[in-house]
């Protein structure tokens, strides 16, 4: 795989425009064969080839591959070599395809839809999809393990932390609870069961190059915090003012599981008003970077104007 830096940092918002397309595209297609890579089953799996086949179908069948796309423009920013960020892009994005197949599971979600087409366990069995879930998280961590990244431990510390009792496993215990009745409650499970992957994404990305200072840490900090819970409330928005084609999931699926959301506790108006503060807030964490975050600006910008 070839290194590649996109230097352009555009001025207007023609150019700006273009120039994301291209850098997206660029950025999208590294992701997408590091995750073929890590997705190719050894020989020694002939035993198992099914739990494979579910567990590629399950990733690399769409998405938007945002989370990889934060990987590799902070670690840009940072200066690292866009080689060393292939990994951990592709393990977030492995660890977020487990999330989902789980998510869609009979026993939480119940979705049958993902992607735009069958969820894993409507494909595969939920046997299967719950396997497939399990061994993409384990794929998670060992192309971390064996990443290039300066400290391969300290990076699946960082990611184990996001996933699991305090990060998003935390937070889907939480959403099937039922319990997040305040805002304070909601706030705090969005964070989690969403916004902590996403918060790891932009470290793991920052942690791509040599160590970064104190300003640049905080920076990131609350850029992270702040994209990682407009995401949710974005989809959130969507699941009620989007249509499944366009999604790829099923629409109104919330409200009909009476999920608490933002907009169900908020109202619709004020979910997306949340939504844009947020999203002004993350743009305001990167101004010390000046142009050279226009990626990671462009990205919270996604975040929040999104049709799926
Ligand atoms: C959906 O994530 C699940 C949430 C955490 C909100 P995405 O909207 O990023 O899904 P893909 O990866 O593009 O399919
Ligand atoms: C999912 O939240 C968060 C995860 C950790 C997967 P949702 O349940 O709202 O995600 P969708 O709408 O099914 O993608
Ligand atoms: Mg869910
Ligand atoms: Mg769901
Ligand atoms: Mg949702």
């Amino acid at each position: 795989m070839t290194t590649q830096r996109v230097t352009i940092e555009p001025s207007d918002a023609a150019s700006s425009a273009a120039a994301m397309i291209t850098w997206q595209a660029t950025h999208r297609a590294r992701v997408e064969t590091a995750l073929a890579r890590f997705l190719t089953a050894p020989s020694s799996s002939a035993e198992a080839p099914r739990l494979w086949e579910a567990m590629r179908y399950a990733t690399l069948s769409g998405g938007k591959r945002w989370r990889a796309l934060l990987v590799y423009a902070t670690a840009e920013l940072c200066g690292a070599d866009v080689a060393v960020a292939d990994a951990p892009a592709a393990a977030v994005e492995l660890l977020h395809a487990y999330s989902l197949v789980h998510d869609d599971l009979p026993c939480m979600d119940d979705d049958a839809v993902r992607r735009g087409q069958p969820a894993c366990h409507i494909a595969f069995g939920e046997a299967m999809a719950l396997l497939a879930g399990d061994a993409l998280q384990a794929q998670a961590f060992e192309v971390l393990a064996q990443s290039r990244m300066p400290d391969p431990a300290a990076a699946c510390a960082l990611l184990a932390k996001a996933a699991g009792a305090s990060g998003m496993v935390g937070g889907q215990a939480r959403d099937l609870s039922g319990e997040a009745t305040t805002m304070e409650a909601l706030e705090a499970m969005h964070r989690k069961k969403t916004g902590a992957l996403i918060e790891a994404a932009v470290m793991l990305g920052a942690a791509c190059g040599a160590s970064v200072g104190h300003a640049t840490q905080t920076a990131l900090t609350r850029y992270a915090a702040a994209i990682g819970l407009a995401f949710q409330v974005a989809d959130d928005v969507l699941d009620v003012e989007g249509s499944t084609p366009d999604l790829g999931k099923t629409a109104g699926k919330d409200a009909a599981q009476n999920k608490a959301t933002y907009v169900a506790l908020l109202g619709l108006p004020s979910a997306k008003e949340k939504m844009r503060a947020l999203c002004e807030e993350a743009q305001q964490a990167l101004e010390l970077f000046g142009t050279a975050a226009w990626p990671l600006k462009a990205l919270a910008a996604q975040a929040v104007a999104r049709s799926y």
